[in-house]
């Protein structure tokens, strides 16, 4: 299967907080990616930007060594870096003074795709926005990017939404949550709304329960100030797998168009129901050998600390498809796999003609976005040999890697998908701003509640998949969490 590479626009994109971390590991090799790719036209330039004076030659050095240090040996080579280089300039501005910015101006293009990738910290969105607007940069079909977090609760995200409104349309602005670019979130909307066979099964009369699991080996890392302050419920759950959750419940969207995708999403986020205590459990990793040996607190220098490295939950959609079928989402770190899964449970048979034999007998259709991306659909057969009719059950499986061939091992990442998008001008995989608020409308009476019961999050154990009591969330539903494996 060849996978078609179709050129976009020509553009200028502009990467604010282009010698930062986000810049140098994800979006300036993706973007080396695509070009290999045949993806970028010839006129089109990469404009890096940040306080940090230098000059075009000194940034394509800092892009030649993030190429080396992030892109496989394999895939590179040096005549596809200098033609990607030459296509590279650097303007050094300050988002909060007015350095740099006529420069800027003076540089960027009118006649071509414009856009703006806002990889600073969001205290800085506001700031960026007022100045692209103030030095007449930006045109009215100029679009900007920004990254999570996209606010820490409904006030600030409102705020933060008020002020790019002040100088963008929400046509122009695309609010990434990387989730949305990787290919298996894609392929969950092509297997739900390209194929018969699912969609009469996909509802409560059929599915048990859902379970969506994103888990992580690594501890809070550098993040530690940062990841104090907001925990895993606000910066995973509000965002990452409140998304995946939206495209398994929703409806279909009368066409593949950003605003009927995303209405869809919208109106599950709406059917949310408040969670209650008992159906919440929040942990804290401890200290231990495996992955370093730092307990949260230590790492997060927060003797005290109440955040929660470790959250599940048993969410309720009170609406006709849903009702009655739990969704349960995990999510931490220092756990035992690196591993993002959904898993969708069906219903056991009504009745079995087999007899009463021992053991789970459910179809379970998985979506893995990590490691290995693919699907697999778990079915039942006869156990082979002779000695009566017993069952087994074994897996349907795709790996995309498999699958595809050698384009499946050269899936674009979720970065460069999405930059594509957006200089194509597709919002689809972007998160609106109305979904974004909704979001939080469920989010804050959550953590508003915790907070004042004063809860502390459990301890469990480093290399575990997280504390006891989240075990007990499904077994007293009578169901158990899938395996955490890589
Ligand atoms: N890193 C990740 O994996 C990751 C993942 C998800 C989301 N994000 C988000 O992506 C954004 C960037 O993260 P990061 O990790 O790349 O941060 P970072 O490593 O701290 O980089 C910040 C960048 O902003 C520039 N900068 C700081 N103050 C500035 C100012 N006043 N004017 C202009 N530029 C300024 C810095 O360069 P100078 O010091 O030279 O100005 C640097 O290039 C953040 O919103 C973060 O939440 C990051």
């Amino acid at each position: 299967m060849v996978s078609r590479v179709i050129p976009v626009d020509p553009f200028d994109l502009v990467i604010f907080g282009a010698t930062g971390d986000l810049a140098r590991r994800k979006i300036l090799p993706g973007l080396y990616r695509r070009f290999v790719a045949g993806q970028i036209p010839e006129t089109s330039r990469i404009i890096g930007s940040a306080r940090t004076e230098m000059d075009d030659p000194g940034f394509r050095a800092f892009v030649a060594e993030a190429i080396a240090e992030f892109i496989d040996a394999k895939k590179r080579d040096a005549e596809s870096i200098t033609r990607f280089l030459d296509h590279l300039r650097y303007v050094a501005v300050d988002a909060k003074g007015d350095n740099g910015w006529p420069e800027l101006a003076a540089l960027i293009r009118t006649d071509v795709v414009q856009a703006y990738y806002f990889s600073v910290a969001p205290s800085l969105f506001g700031d960026l926005a007022e100045r692209l607007h103030r030095h007449g940069i930006a045109t009215p079909e100029a679009r900007i990017v920004v990254e999570k977090p996209f606010g820490r609760d409904l006030e600030t995200a409102k705020a933060l939404n008020a002020t790019l409104a002040a100088h963008f349309a929400e046509s122009q602005i695309y609010r990434i949550d990387h989730y949305l670019g990787k290919e298996t979130v894609q392929n969950l909307m092509a297997v739900r709304f390209a194929n018969i066979l699912f969609e009469p099964l996909w509802n409560a009369r059929h599915v048990d329960h859902v379970q969506i699991t994103v888990s992580e080996t690594v501890g809070v890392g550098g993040r530690g100030a940062y990841y104090d302050k907001s925990g895993a419920m606000r910066d995973m759950v509000q965002n990452h797998l409140m998304q995946l959750l939206c495209l398994i419940a929703m409806e279909a969207p009368y066409r593949f168009d950003p605003d009927a995708v995303r209405d869809e999403k919208l109106k599950v986020i709406h059917a949310l129901q408040p969670v209650v205590p008992e159906d919440i459990v929040r942990g804290q990793y401890r200290a231990g050998t495996r992955n370093g040996g730092g307990s949260y607190a230590e790492d997060v220098d927060h003797r005290d600390s109440r955040t929660e490295s470790y959250i599940a939950l048993k969410v309720d959609i009170a609406n006709w498809r849903w009702k009655g079928t739990p969704f349960y989402l995990r999510t931490g770190k220092k756990l035992r796999a690196r591993a993002s899964e959904i898993a969708v449970v069906f219903k056991e048979v009504p009745h079995s003609i087999f007899g009463d034999e021992e053991g789970w007998r459910e179809n379970v259709l998985a979506i893995r976005l990590q490691p290995n991306e693919g699907m697999t659909l778990s079915v039942m057969i006869k156990e082979p040999g002779p000695g009566g009719m017993r069952l087994t059950e074994v897996p349907l499986d795709m790996s995309f890697a498999e699958a595809l061939g050698e384009d499946g091992a050269d899936i674009p990442d979720a970065y460069e998908r999405l930059i594509m998008d957006v200089i194509r001008g597709n919002q689809t995989l972007f998160m609106r701003g109305d979904e974004v608020e909704a979001a939080w409308a469920w989010t804050d009476p959550i953590i508003a509640a915790w907070e004042a019961r004063g809860d502390r999050p459990k301890g469990y154990d480093p290399g575990s998949s997280g504390p006891e009591d989240a075990l007990m969330l499904l077994h007293r539903d009578g169901r158990r969490w899938r395996e955490m494996r890589e």
